[in-house]
């Protein structure tokens, strides 16, 4: 999926290892702003993280999720994000911004992301406030350590965790 004329194209980024209600949430209200949506899930991740689920794995869970919907397209890119952004003529990049600690991590990539490519705008986006303390890298610790994670992710999502975390 690439622009198409008089549409806007958001791309949403991120690990999503896996993607978790907050993610949706995010997503969902982008598609009261934008046209088209491109989840797309990195390869080279700025905060290198031991990832629970692969790149391919990812992207089928965000496949599933969004399944249905086909204003939202789940792919996967390597190198660069505003490349990726540029080979899709996006308009925007969307991040979800949590609290005031997501603030520095977020504001040193969109302004370097503005340096690389200035056509692309980053819009943060928060998330309903009874997700706005959620991380996958919680829900992975939370599930990890055997604790339910059912009210953060959804069905799909906590059914890979345990085939995944029961080995
Ligand atoms: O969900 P995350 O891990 O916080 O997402 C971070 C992500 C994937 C958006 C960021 O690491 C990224 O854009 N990676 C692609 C490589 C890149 O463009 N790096 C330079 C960023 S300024």
């Amino acid at each position: 999926m690439s622009s198409r004329p008089g549409d806007v194209l958001a791309i949403y980024p991120g690990s999503f290892d896996p993607v978790t209600l907050g993610h949706e949430d995010i997503a969902r209200r982008t598609l009261r702003l934008t046209d088209r949506l491109v989840i797309a899930v990195a390869e080279t991740a700025t905060q290198s993280k031991s990832p629970l689920f692969s790149v391919q794995e990812r992207l089928t869970l965000l496949r599933e999720v969004f399944q249905g919907d086909d204003r939202v397209e789940c792919a996967s890119f390597s190198g660069l994000l505003m490349d990726f952004a540029r080979e899709r003529d996006a308009h925007c990049i969307i991040r979800g911004l949590r609290a005031v600690s997501d603030f520095e991590y977020e504001f040193q990539m969109a302004q370097m992301n503005r340096e690389l490519w200035p056509e692309v705008e980053t819009v943060f986006l928060t998330p309903d406030a009874p997700l706005s303390f959620l991380s996958a890298s919680l829900v992975r610790e939370v599930a990890a350590l055997g604790g339910d994670v059912s009210s953060f992710v959804s069905p799909r999502v906590l059914r890979a965790l345990q085939a995944k975390l029961m080995g």
